[in-house]
């Protein structure tokens, strides 16, 4: 791949690295990023919409947690909400903790310098997200600039570096194109190039591959992969397609109605699914992929009810087969427990007797 830099970020550079910008990935048994309790919610003319309520996650270094569930059950919002990327009306309550360092109620400046240096993202549509007036080039350098302090030569020849080490070919020549000169697929390898320029250590994908076909789409998740393995980042991945999660993930976190309702390993997750919300979501895996190849989440009958329609209860009871009186007057709780453990809240778990006795 490339070659090593001198304008490395300091601090995980693997001495005598290899060809190749490798960084030695920060492993540790304390999760980097703790989040507890994270509940937003925003002001609207209609009153208080809760968005996320009481989620909870650790996300660990050189790890790929996805994070899943139905359109509008909150993981953008949660996602957006560890680094206060969130608009004016919406309110946080709970704890980021990136390092032992509390993000939640920390100023507008200190959130700013752990946003790119950090925390970086990486959304959908790389088109809105670059500038479409200068270089791409230019654009990764200034990235340099502003978080690393570099002069416009280092950060230029850096820039190389980095799109060479997303994958993007004959970089040299490549820096000086402008966005709309570049396919979707090596506009979202700009992208990455820019989120990983000062090896945050948490890297947050919010369906990055969404908008692209699906050879494209292979490639842009081996990159994600690359970055979690070189840089020991703690990749979170948003995601509608399954079939993207069982390639890539090493944790699941299953989100329904802002809350978390089922969280585990993978392969325990795709095999003893325990929350019947999972189970119908997973009723998707063997079908065939959608002419734009995807693997969308079945269909399960019912609408994700909002938050405030059901704060004491599971809020999938009345889509949920195996629902009981209890479901409607009690919300199930999921423990916060160390990474490996499959968790669930829900009080009739698939694979329990309970669960075969239909509603
Ligand atoms: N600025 C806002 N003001 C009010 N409500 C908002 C705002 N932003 C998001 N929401 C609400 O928060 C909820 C969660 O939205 P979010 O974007 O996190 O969903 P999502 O899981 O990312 O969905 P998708 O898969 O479609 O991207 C939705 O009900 C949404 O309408
Ligand atoms: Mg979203």
């Amino acid at each position: 791949m490339s070659t090593p830099s001198t304008n490395a970020p300091t601090g995980r550079r693997r001495p005598n690295a290899g060809d190749g910008p490798e960084l030695v990935p920060t492993h540790s048994d304390e999760p980097l990023l703790q989040v507890r309790d994270l509940t937003v919610g925003f002001r609207t003319e209609d009153g208080r919409v809760s968005a996320v309520d009481q989620v909870s996650f650790d996300a660990r270094a050189g790890e790929l947690l996805a994070v899943v569930g139905e359109s509008g059950c909150g993981k953008s919002v949660a996602a957006t909400a560890l680094s206060g990327l969130l608009p004016h009306n919406a309110t946080v309550t709970g704890s980021v903790r990136l390092d032992g360092v509390e993000l939640v109620g920390a100023s507008p400046d200190q959130l700013r310098a752990v946003r790119g240096k950090e925390i970086a993202y990486i959304f959908q549509e790389p088109m809105t997200s670059l500038n479409p007036v200068f270089t791409v080039g230019r654009q990764v350098a200034e990235v340099l600039r502003v978080h690393e302090g570099m002069n416009r030569r280092d950060a230029m020849s850096r820039a190389v570096e980095l799109l060479e080490l997303v994958g993007i070919p004959t970089p040299r020549e490549r820096i000086k194109h402008y966005p709309h000169q570049l396919s979707g697929g090596l506009r979202q390898r700009v992208m990455i190039a820019m989120a990983v320029a000062c090896n945050p250590r948490v890297l947050v994908a919010d369906e990055p591959t969404t908008a692209l076909d699906v050879t494209v789409q292979a490639g842009i998740l081996d990159v994600l992969r690359d970055m979690r393995d070189r840089l020991g980042a703690a990749v979170v991945l948003i995601t509608h397609d399954l079939g993207v999660v069982a390639d890539v993930a090493d944790r699941v976190m299953v989100m329904y109605a802002g809350r978390v309702v089922e969280r585990g390993e993978v392969h325990e997750l795709f095999e003893r699914p325990r929350h019947h919300y999972t189970v119908g979501l997973l009723g998707a895996v063997p079908s065939a992929r959608t002419a734009d190849g995807q693997q969308r989440l079945r269909e399960i009958p019912g609408l994700v009810p909002t938050l405030a329609e059901q704060p004491d209860a599971c809020t999938f009871a009345d889509r949920c087969p195996a629902a009981s009186d209890k479901c409607r007057s009690s919300q199930p709780r999921l423990d916060v427990a160390p990474a490996s453990r499959h968790e669930v809240a829900c009080w009739h778990p698939a694979g329990t007797d309970r669960a075969e006795v239909p509603a």
